[in-house]
């Protein structure tokens, strides 16, 4: 019995392919540098929907309509945003997203994809006491998240940064919180309580909740001045370097590559260079004592650590991390939701019982 379900292959999927060999990501046969910074993200969201909704209408217009959906969503929640600001920014994200009908239509899909693009950042400035900026729909999806965020327009290439991410993780295999969302869709419930099981599993620190503590751990390292002391002490402390190993990847995760890229492009704007150059020392720092204190496992850098960096640059405190992994990953959810519920077919394993048995009364 495999405890968690390794190498267990629970659906089929014409959606993405994890190649944890190859270290190759296929996402509906493209690879990701092929849609990464030249795909746009409601671009890349149609193409996962394509098929599992009848009135699914083509890029420009469905651009539009998640725009509308944008609006529509911040109409509907914005009387409940001081009450969902008093959550923590990820909890308050899907209690928002909780209070959004439940249905299957396209409608109610692009609700869904709106949802934490226009919820966390009103969040994260009632949080500090800011009024919600309403969203324009006729921006850009990313474009128009960093601008309800910081109130003003900001630079083209961190918009265009945030939505090489966003399309970076829109999907990738049956990962924790896809194979939660399509356990819940499998019963046939609505869409949104598929997504808020994929949003509970997303938020662990194993899966989505990575990018967080790998900004603390960059600047716990910073103020040691020891990187490699720093990590082994984590290490023979039992624990797990944050950014590091993957279930799938004996190989470095491509999408590090990806976001390294963009990280770099950003150059010196607001330190990022500066702050690069380090996370690279202590990358290069924390394979070296992973390949020694593990020998037995290949553990490469995951697509977490770089997340980090670039959320950073693009004004996300680490609080909200997670909040923007989803704004990426819920086009897959909602594709993976689809796709279980056409297959009519109820998840159900089976578990084998370990416990005491009943006495046997004679
Ligand atoms: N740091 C230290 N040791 C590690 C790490 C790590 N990051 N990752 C794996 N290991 C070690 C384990 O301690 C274990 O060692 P042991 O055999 O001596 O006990 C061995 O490698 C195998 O560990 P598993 O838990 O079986 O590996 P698995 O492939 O299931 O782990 C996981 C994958 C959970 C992501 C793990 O690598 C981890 O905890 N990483 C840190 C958290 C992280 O970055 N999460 C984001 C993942 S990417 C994503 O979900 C979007």
């Amino acid at each position: 019995m495999a405890n968690g379900l390794d190498d267990v292959v629970a659906a089929e999927t014409v959606l993405s392919d994890v190649d944890g060999l190859g270290g190759r990501l296929t996402i509906r046969g493209h690879s990701l540098p092929e849609l990464a910074g030249r795909w746009r993200y409601p671009q890349v969201a149609r193409l996962l929907l394509d098929g599992f909704f009848d009135d699914l209408p083509g890029d420009a217009e469905l651009a539009e309509a998640i725009g509308r959906a944008r609006v529509e969503v911040f109409q509907r929640l914005q009387p409940t945003l001081s009450t969902l600001a008093a959550l923590d920014v990820y909890s308050g994200m899907r209690a928002g997203i909780a209070l959004l009908p439940d249905g299957g239509t396209l409608a109610d899909a692009l609700r869904l994809i709106a949802a934490p693009a226009v919820l966390t950042p009103a969040l994260l400035r009632a949080k500090r006491g800011d009024k919600a900026v309403a969203p324009d729909k006729g921006a850009d999806h990313a474009a128009d998240m960093l601008r309800m965020l910081s109130g003003k327009a900001d630079s083209p290439d961190l918009a265009r940064a945030l939505d090489t991410y966003l399309v970076t993780v829109c999907d990738h295999g049956l990962n924790a919180s896809t194979f939660a969302t399509r356990v819940v869709a499998s019963t046939q419930a609505g869409l949104t309580s598929a997504i808020l099981a994929g949003l509970g599993a997303l938020k662990g620190p194993l899966h989505g909740g990575a990018p967080g503590p790998v900004i603390e751990m960059l600047d716990a390292i910073e103020a040691s001045g020891d990187a490699a002391g720093w990590l082994r002490d984590e290490i023979v402390h039992g624990e797990r370097i944050m950014g590091f190993g993957h279930r799938i990847y004996r190989v470095r995760d491509p999408r590090a590559d990806v976001l390294k890229a963009v990280v770099r492009q950003l150059g010196g704007k607001g330190g990022t260079g500066r702050r690069l150059a380090f996370a690279e020392e202590v990358e290069q720092a924390a394979l070296e004592v992973l390949r020694v204190a593990k020998p037995q496992r290949s553990i490469q850098t995951n697509v977490e650590f770089y997340t980090a960096l670039l959320l950073e640059a693009a004004g996300f405190p680490a609080e909200a991390f997670s909040n923007v992994f989803a704004a990426g990953r819920i086009a897959g959810w909602i594709a993976h939701a689809r796709e279980q519920q056409t297959t009519g077919r109820l998840i159900r394993p089976q578990s084998r019982y370990v416990g005491p048995v009943p006495d046997l009364v004679a």
